[in-house]
């Protein structure tokens, strides 16, 4: 028998993704109050995965956890950033399902109404289209999050259906709009 294939390993790029305006790093030290702040956020910590974060403490903790799975290749959690002024902005992450680049995505309040997430998952794609190779990038939006089907809209991807309670989060099952974009997409 075959031996099972061994899932590709997601490689951190060899320097920050930028467009000149945001920028696509790694989480530094000076990153953590705002960090705490993302996790007191109303809608945050409901809408995506980021954890209870109830202590500085609390986001080393989460940070180191970040940093190991990103060096074992199992997800990629980037920071967004200010490209002017390096101040965080948000954060966006892609992780593998079924050989798919699967996105997930925040911004702080004050950062939120001026293209910051929009930026960003428009690097993200072209990374993982260009320098992972990957054919296929995806989100989830729950319906009612409008902002977010926006952000997937403005940045060339496509609706593609409902899928009924299909994730789990935060306790309870949600309904996920699967939007993605495919490497030959205009
Ligand atoms: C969704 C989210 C990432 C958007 O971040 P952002 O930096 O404001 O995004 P952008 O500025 O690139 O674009 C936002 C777009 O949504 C629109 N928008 C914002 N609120 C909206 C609403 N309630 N209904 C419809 N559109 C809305 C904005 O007008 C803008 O579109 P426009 O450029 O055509 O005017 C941010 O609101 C957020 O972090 N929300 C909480 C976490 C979350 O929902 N993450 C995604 C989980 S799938």
């Amino acid at each position: 028998m075959a031996p099972a294939a061994v899932p590709p390993l997601i490689e951190r790029p060899l320097a920050p993704l930028t467009d000149g305006e945001i920028v696509l790093r790694l989480f530094e030290e000076h990153d953590v109050p705002a960090l705490l702040a993302a996790a007191r956020d109303r809608d945050i910590p409901r809408l995506t995965n980021l954890p209870e974060l109830e202590s500085e403490e609390w986001v080393r903790a989460w940070l180191e956890r970040v940093a190991e799975l990103w060096r074992d290749g199992a997800r990629a959690n980037f920071a967004v950033a200010d490209a002017a002024s390096n101040e965080l902005l948000g954060s966006i992450g892609l992780r593998l399902v079924d050989g798919n680049g699967q996105i997930w995505y925040w911004t702080l309040p004050v950062a939120r109404g001026r293209g910051a997430a929009t930026r960003a998952l428009r690097l993200l794609s072209g990374w993982a289209f260009d320098d992972l190779g990957l054919t296929r990038v995806q989100l989830l939006a729950e319906p009612e999050n409008e902002a977010s089907q926006r952000v997937a809209a403005k940045a060339g991807f496509q609706r593609e259906g409902l899928l009924r309670s299909y994730f789990e989060l935060k306790g309870r099952r949600a309904d996920g709009l699967m939007y993605a974009r495919l490497r030959d997409d205009p």
